[in-house]
Formats: structure tokens, sequence, C-alpha cells
């Protein structure tokens, strides 16, 4: 464990250095991304995999409908998400898999 865990650290360091911690939004973003697909694979593979999202006739074809979905699936997976978790998850689903543009949703 204490291997594991010491090399991420050092390379954020070096990373944090480089980058001399110029990019906080980047960053933020990047850990976003993260955390969206962290709480999209501990609540949401019980039913279905990823394959779903790419399938040739998957249903949700716009950040709107993506965002009723998950909605509708947060609670048949019983995930007990804060606002903030969801858009976590959904940007990851978005980011990902549908590259819907954003901010242009609607319907
Ligand atoms: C209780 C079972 C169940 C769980 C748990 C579940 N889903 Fe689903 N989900 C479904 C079913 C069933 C469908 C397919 C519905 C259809 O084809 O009409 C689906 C479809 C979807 C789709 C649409 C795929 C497409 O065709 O574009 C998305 C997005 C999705 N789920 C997201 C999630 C997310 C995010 C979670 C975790 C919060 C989750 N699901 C957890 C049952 C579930």
């Amino acid at each position: 464990m204490r291997t594991t865990t010491a090399l991420p650290a050092i390379t954020a360091a070096l990373a944090a250095a480089a980058l001399g911690a110029a990019q906080p939004a980047r960053a933020a973003s990047g850990s976003e991304l993260a955390r969206g697909k962290a709480l999209h694979n501990q609540a949401c593979l019980a039913c279905h995999d990823p394959s779903v999202y790419t399938r040739p006739n998957h249903k949700i074809r716009s950040l709107a409908a993506l965002r009723r979905q998950v909605s509708g699936c947060q609670q048949a997976a019983g995930a007990n998400w804060s606002p903030a978790e969801r858009a976590a998850v959904i940007d990851y689903l978005n980011r990902t898999f549908y590259h819907f543009p954003e901010g242009g949703g609607h319907g």
C-alpha cells in the first residue's frame, strides 16, 4: 500500500511544480471527471455495463435526456448523490461516451 501511494504523490508534486500551479481549473475538472467515474462505477454497473451508452441504437440523444436518464437510473440504483455528485457523473458520461455539446441541451 505504501509503495503504491508514494508514486502518484511524487508524480502529482512534480506535475504541480512543472505547471507552477498555474492551471487549477484544469486540475479541478480532471479530478471531477475521476470523481464522476468513481461514483458511476460504484453505483451504476449492477444492471448494465457502459456498453449501453455506446450501443448502436442507444436511446440518449441529448444532454437533457442524459440528465433525465441519470436521475431515473440513480433512483433505481439507490445512490444517494448530491446534485454536484450527479452532475459529476453526467459530465463523466457525456465526456467519455456521448459527447453532446455542453450548455446547448434542450428538450
Ligand atoms: C436497476 C437497474 C439499473 C441501474 C442500477 C442503473 N441502470 Fe441505467 N439503465 C437501466 C436500464 C434497464 C436501461 C435501458 C433502458 C432502455 O433501454 O429503455 C438503462 C439505461 C441507461 C442509460 C441510457 C443508455 C442509452 O441507451 O443511451 C444511461 C445513460 C444509464 N442507464 C445510466 C445509468 C447510471 C448513470 C446509473 C447509476 C446511477 C445506472 N444507469 C444504473 C437500468 C439500470
